[in-house]
């Protein structure tokens, strides 16, 4: 039987397509595997289900001689270093379309919450400091009718963008490629980086994790952003460069930001992001949905398990592998 090492316990219904596929073994605790554990769990694995908070790079790559597959619990997969595992022949999976809606219901959540300061006004309440009803009590700024600026416009953007049609908002874009059928279908204008900047109220990233995105939103971004301009991130964290974000907040550069993803995460207790009222702060639960978090587990498990039997996995990041098995 082949062995599978699952780096977190993942809801049953995927634990038990892999049980079926290969003798499992899940690191039980609620903290991930420290790495020296996990460089010593691979060493003789076929699959690897790891989360975002594992690294898969060389070092546990030369610890793996068996390894076949590394089947990501997430959509996002810059904790795997893709080319390493293709030039040592291992598939790379995730799980694309199944969380897609509920990180956009998040994104959108937070829109609303950080334009309306719903996070602060109910603090302001519990702390017993709401005396009457005032005028400019906790003013925030208008979602319906304002223009919303999407950082990427892949599934989570594009389905933002639909959300936003329903609150009347005028949608621009930026993205590597324009995507002119897209625009069609969700009303959605193409904008520069830099006129999305100027011109959006409320800004909505939907970017991977990579080189040309790691500190996108820097002091020069918001240099350029309407000073009620708010700021949400459900993608990765390091997009945003935090210690920009917070002298922007900090000094009114814009009005309030509300992030799912930080840099590093957990935050340190120091970070002082967590003494501003003008931000939300969210410990990445952009798909904590009881049905997306087991769909994950079964799409993972499944990409496992197909490339444990020798078959193509349905989610596979690094089809060259495949088709050099092939060939
Ligand atoms: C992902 O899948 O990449 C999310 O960040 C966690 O679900």
């Amino acid at each position: 039987m082949p062995k599978v090492f699952v780096t977190r316990r993942i809801p049953e219904p995927g634990l038990a397509i892999l049980r079926r596929a290969a003798e499992v073994k899940v690191w039980e605790e609620e903290l991930p595997p420290p790495r020296d554990v996990l460089l010593k769990e691979v060493e003789d694995c076929d699959a690897l289900v790891p989360l975002l908070t594992d690294r898969v790079d060389d070092e546990l790559l030369d610890r793996a001689p068996h390894l076949k597959v590394v089947a990501n619990y997430a959509v996002g997969y810059d904790n795997i270093d893709v080319p390493a595992c293709t030039a040592r022949g291992v598939l790379v999976t995730n799980t694309p379309g199944v969380l897609t809606e509920t990180t956009a219901d998040l994104a959108f959540a937070l829109i609303l919450a950080a334009g309306r300061r719903l996070v602060e006004a109910d603090k302001f309440l519990r702390a017993g400091r709401w005396q009457t009803w005032g005028p400019t009590l906790l003013l925030g700024q208008d979602v319906y009718g304002a223009t919303l600026g999407l950082v990427g416009l892949g599934r989570i953007g594009a389905a933002v963008a639909r959300r936003a049609r329903g609150f009347n908002m005028q949608v621009i874009y930026h993205s590597r490629h324009r995507q002119e059928a897209l625009e069609k279908e969700l009303g959605a204008a193409y904008a520069s980086f830099d006129e999305l900047l100027h011109r959006s109220d409320f800004i909505s990233i939907h970017v991977p994790l990579t080189a040309a995105t790691r500190h996108l939103f820097n002091a020069d971004a918001f240099a350029r952003m309407k000073p009620t301009a708010v700021l949400v991130n459900t993608a990765r964290g390091p997009i945003v460069d935090e210690a920009a974000l917070y002298a922007a907040l900090k000094t009114g550069r814009i009005a309030a930001a509300g992030l799912d993803v930080m840099d590093p995460e957990p935050p340190r207790r120091d970070n002082p992001l967590l003494t501003l009222d003008n931000v939300i702060l969210l410990p990445h639960i952009g798909s904590a949905s009881v049905a997306t978090r087991t769909r994950m587990a079964t799409m993972a498990a499944e990409n496992a398990a197909a490339a444990l039997r020798g078959e193509l996995p349905p989610n596979l990041v690094n089809r060259e592998v495949w088709d050099r098995r092939r060939a």
